[in-house]
């Protein structure tokens, strides 16, 4: 294989605002200065496994415009292979995020070119796919690309899905993810009404739909992780929560690149939370995550 991980999604500018709290409907809130940082769920995971080592490459779509240029510069800047960087069709995805004083964040996103990441465009980069030991894939672009991701898998590579934003998903995308990785609004849209209230549940729901694994992120209680034959927690490492935008993109990165080294979902697990909680630390997406070195002294 020439990669360790294929990511498959979406290239955001993050316009981002620090609030005291967020405005309710009609009301006007002032804030602190813009900051404009590369961003979007896909590009975060590519600049996330790259920073770690992970030989990486990024299958996504941004405009022909400076946003654009921001992200395929940051891209290249931590080492990933823009090869599958399409340009044009859209102005590229913008994503408009408040951050409150606990570091947590409210995120609407403008898909733009994002939503023109066709399944054409994943038919055409067969060669990419061929060369990937593991493949992920996010929700920011359209679930149809999602499936012909799917269904273009070589044999023998791992699929990581985190249905983020959540939607319904086809029995055959559900049926290649190894693991589906949720967090809790994640999992309980997922489920519906019979979500129930502990995670264990969840993930005995979720696996009923047909994944192979599932790895629930509980936040600063660590992770959930179930196969067909057993669900454990993994602890998290206790950390101050600066802003904790992307920190769910590290750790499916994370998790992904060690799958694909060949460990079991429990240590890769153990290992992402690290990387998640590195994350949460500085602000930002893609500049809080963390080298390989660091997540080893934390
Ligand atoms: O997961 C964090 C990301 O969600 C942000 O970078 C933003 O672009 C949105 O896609
Ligand atoms: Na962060």
């Amino acid at each position: 294989y020439d990669y360790d991980l294929l990511v498959v999604g979406s290239a955001n500018a993050d316009l981002v605002i620090g609030v005291e709290r967020r405005p309710g409907p009609g009301e006007t809130v002032l804030g602190s200065d813009l900051a404009v940082h590369p961003g979007g769920k896909g590009a975060n995971q590519a600049v996330a496994a790259a920073r770690l080592g992970a030989r990486t490459a990024l299958l996504a779509r941004v405009g022909d415009d400076g946003h654009g240029r921001l992200l395929l510069d940051s891209q290249r800047a931590a080492g990933v292979d823009t090869v599958g960087v399409l340009t044009g069709g859209a102005p590229t995805g913008v994503a408009l995020i408040t951050v409150d004083p606990s570091g947590d964040n409210s995120i609407v996103v403008s898909p733009g070119a994002n939503a023109r990441l066709t399944p054409a465009d994943v038919r055409a980069a067969k060669v990419l796919l061929a060369s990937a030991r593991v493949v992920s894939a996010q929700l920011e672009i359209p679930l149809e690309t999602v499936a012909e991701v799917v269904r273009s898998l070589a044999d023998g590579s791992r699929f990581v899905l985190n249905p983020s934003p959540p939607a319904a998903l086809p029995a055959e995308v559900l049926a290649a993810c190894d693991p589906l990785v949720v967090n809790e609004h994640e999992a309980r849209v997922i489920l519906g009404g019979s979500a129930g209230d502990a995670p264990e549940e969840w993930a005995a729901g979720l696996l009923a739909l047909g994944p192979r694994s599932v790895v629930i992120t509980l936040g600063a209680e660590g992770a959930l992780v179930a196969d067909g034959g057993s669900a454990a927690r993994v602890s998290s490492v206790k950390v101050a929560a600066v802003d904790t935008t992307g920190a769910g993109d590290a750790f499916t990165a994370a998790l992904a690149w060690r799958l694909g080294r060949g460990e079991d979902l429990w240590t890769a697990a153990a290992f992402a939370v690290r990387v998640g909680a590195a994350a949460v630390m500085k602000e930002g997406a893609q500049a809080s995550f963390p080298t390989f070195e660091e997540t080893q002294a934390l």
